[in-house]
């Protein structure tokens, strides 16, 4: 059983490292988006460890209708496969079957839907769910759940949350029988729940009540950033997170922009995971903390600085806004490359310098500056 050791607090901001078979995890911690096994951008493994990358996460569902996971599950795991030995959350397949899949009933025993790949039937539930993720044998599997849209209905909402406790309860007794097995991948896999509700406060409430119950090995808050503002999803975690056991990991899935991150850290949250910082270096956006740049831009044409000044990741230590302009412009996969390794170290950086500053008792002077700087920040 992996162990999570709360070092500091500053309010309800938390310090820890969580213990895991893969190696310790510092928290707060950014997870590095590897959807089907890699980071979009043409990142390898290696680069990861250059840019402060501690966790990488990839998904069930991609993982289940291309390659397979039982083929994984042939090689070695995703950690073989991937060559990656450092820790590895799968999401359970739930949420990418309601944003990607089409034709989709949802039953009691799971939900049946058609591939986003070659259309064929797929049937997944909470034990599918498991097996799929044991298979490739990540250092955290998540329950299997539904999440509702922002704005649905109470009595839908209800009806849900409902089902997918029903769901997590299903998802723990496999778990832990897959883990006994003798040929599994990894048996000492980890199970985080989820909590959903919306944004109504009781339901979240009474769902995060129940689930920190069942003793689980960390809690996520799902169902944000799919429609709500920034302050009912930065409201959800004040009334939510008091009630997820303080000596467990936390984690905010899909979550977000480096001001929600400060945010759900003040909020009381451990882990995060979010696309933007690679899909908006492969679209030409930088993060940095003098604030956003588009290096499309003709203003860059002959800018010889680096993206950051300062900044120590791959891209800024050797090349120039003029050049990765460039190869944006020329089509070439070397200028998004150095985009994404630029904004990944970005936000892992942003995370060591956050748990420095919650290590010192300054972070909420930390958190102050940052924003003020990536607000109103010169370049
Ligand atoms: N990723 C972002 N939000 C969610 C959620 O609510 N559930 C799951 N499983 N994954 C998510
Ligand atoms: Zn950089």
């Amino acid at each position: 059983m992996a162990k999570y050791d709360l070092l500091k607090t500053e309010g309800r901001a938390k310090r820890g490292v969580f213990h895991t078979v893969h190696g310790d995890i510092q928290t707060p911690v950014f997870m590095n988006v590897g959807t089907v096994g890699a980071i979009k951008g043409a990142v390898s493994t290696e680069d990861l460890k250059q840019i402060k990358c501690q966790v990488e996460l990839s998904n069930t569902y991609h993982l289940h209708v291309r390659t397979g996971d039982k083929t994984i599950k042939e090689l070695g795991g995703l950690h073989k496969f991937m060559v990656w030995d450092r820790p590895i959350l799968t999401d359970s397949g739930g949420f990418q079957v309601f944003s990607l899949s089409s034709l989709r009933k949802i039953k009691e025993e799971g939900v049946h839907f058609r591939s986003h790949i070659d259309g064929a039937k797929i049937f997944m539930g909470p034990e599918e769910s498991m097996q799929i993720q044991s298979n490739l044998g990540s250092t955290i599997a998540m329950a299997f759940d539904e999440c509702p849209p922002a704005l649905a209905e109470r009595k839908y909402v209800e009806d849900s949350v409902a089902r997918t406790t029903r769901w997590l309860k299903r998802c723990k007794t496999e778990m832990a029988r897959l883990n006994a097995l003798e040929d599994t991948v990894n048996p000492n896999q980890l199970l985080f729940g989820i909590n959903q509700g919306a944004v109504y406060d009781d339901i979240r409430i009474d769902h995060a009540k129940e689930i920190a119950e069942l003793d689980l090995d960390g809690y996520a808050v799902g169902g944000l950033a799919v429609g709500e503002s920034h302050e009912q999803m930065y409201h959800v975690l004040e009334e939510t997170v008091p009630y997820l056991p303080q000596n467990k990991p936390t984690y905010l899935m899909g979550v977000g922009t480096p001001a929600n991150i400060l945010e759900g850290v003040e909020r009381g949250i451990d882990f995060f995971d979010c696309v933007y910082p690679s899909r908006n270096g492969r679209h030409g956006h930088a993060y940095t903390r003098f604030g956003k740049l588009n290096l499309n831009n003709k203003k860059f044409e002959k800018d010889m600085r680096p993206i950051e000044e300062g900044c120590q990741c791959p891209a800024c230590r050797n090349y120039s806004r003029a050049y990765i302009r460039h190869l944006l412009k020329a089509g070439e996969m070397l200028g998004l490359r150095l985009m994404v390794l630029h904004n990944l170290y970005f936000y892992n950086n942003m995370m060591e310098e956050i748990r420095n500053a919650l290590d010192e008792g300054r972070f909420a002077q930390y958190k102050a500056s940052m924003l003020d700087s990536m607000e109103h920040g010169q370049d």
